[in-house]
């Protein structure tokens, strides 16, 4: 398997482990046999096909599904098997953008972002604003805290699910298609903020997407789930995939739409890698 660059201390334990993961939807399996490790502070992108499984791998991470088997450490310590107290503990530091966006449609933009604030934080309801104020500024939006979800386009809105995402200062996030169904300007948008919160704010990301300009954008590393044989195929960054895997279906997947012929350069190192052509 191809190593990727999530190059991890040998001491420290990874932000996020998967062992021997599991997934299953009563008798039927979803998903098999998955190891991987997400290093901190780098941008890990769950690829694969639709119906595959990701969403589900995702709900798995953030303690929504129990594992039929297996377990994910956070930092070395593990959340399945932690009692429900201490899972729930371990969930605050998580920021989630779920890949039906689900912004309350009957509250404004600061409330929607204001609403895990009430819910678990001290702060009086001029400072709660106040942070869903930055908040949306950081995502662009600052100026739109009592605009309703409905009065502003499909990227807005995205951005405006990351800002609720960021509501509780998270250190990691999961994003679970933030780009879809955008065009390609409000996608490059959301992409830049995906790598702000790598790069300014130090965050470990977990990003579900499909969209190869994002993929070769964003991701230090990935996993790719294969819904044929349900188990994932590869771990490493994309552009070494592309450019060492000799699995046809990992090749297939990320040289869709004219990708092939080098548009992605292979081999090219993570970090912020160039965007092949969309
Ligand atoms: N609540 C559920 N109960 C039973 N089966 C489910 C449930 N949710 C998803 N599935 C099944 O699990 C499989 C994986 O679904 P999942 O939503 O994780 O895929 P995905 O890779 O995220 O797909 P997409 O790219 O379309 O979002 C699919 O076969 C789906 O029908
Ligand atoms: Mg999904």
């Amino acid at each position: 398997m191809p190593s990727g660059s999530s190059a991890q201390a040998a001491e420290a334990p990874p932000r996020i482990r998967v062992v021997d993961l599991t997934m299953a939807y009563g008798d039927f399996v979803i998903m098999h046999d998955l190891s991987f490790s997400v290093a901190r502070g780098e941008i890990f992108v769950i690829m694969g096909g639709s119906g595959s499984g990701k969403s589900t791998l995702l709900r798995h991470m953030i303690g929504l599904i129990r594992p039929a088997k297996g377990d994910v450490f956070f930092d070395g310590e593990t959340f399945w098997g932690a009692d429900d107290e201490a899972r729930q503990l371990m969930t605050r530091r998580f920021g989630v953008l779920y890949q039906s966006g689900a912004l309350w449609s009957s509250m404004t933009l600061a409330e929607n972002i204001g609403l895990p604030l009430g819910e678990f934080t001290d702060l009086t309801p001029g400072q709660i604003r106040e942070v869903a104020s930055l908040k949306l500024s950081l995502v662009g939006l600052g100026g739109f805290e009592d605009f309703y979800p409905s009065e502003i386009s499909g990227g807005m809105q995205k951005r405006a699910g990351l800002a609720r995402a960021m509501a509780l200062d998270p250190d990691i996030f999961f994003l679970d298609e933030p780009s879809a169904g955008l065009d390609p300007v409000s996608s490059r948008l959301l992409d830049d903020l995906i790598l702000e919160l790598r790069d300014s704010l130090k965050c470990t990301i977990v990003a579900v997407t499909h969209e190869l300009a994002s993929i070769f954008t964003i991701a230090d590393d990935s996993v790719y789930l294969d819904g044929e044989t349900r188990t994932m195929l590869a771990q490493g960054n994309p552009r070494a995939l592309l450019a060492e895997s000799k699995d046809p279906k990992i090749h297939a997947f990320l040289t869709r739409g004219g990708h092939e012929g080098g548009a992605a350069p292979a081999g090219v190192p993570s970090g912020r890698p160039t965007r092949g052509t969309s």
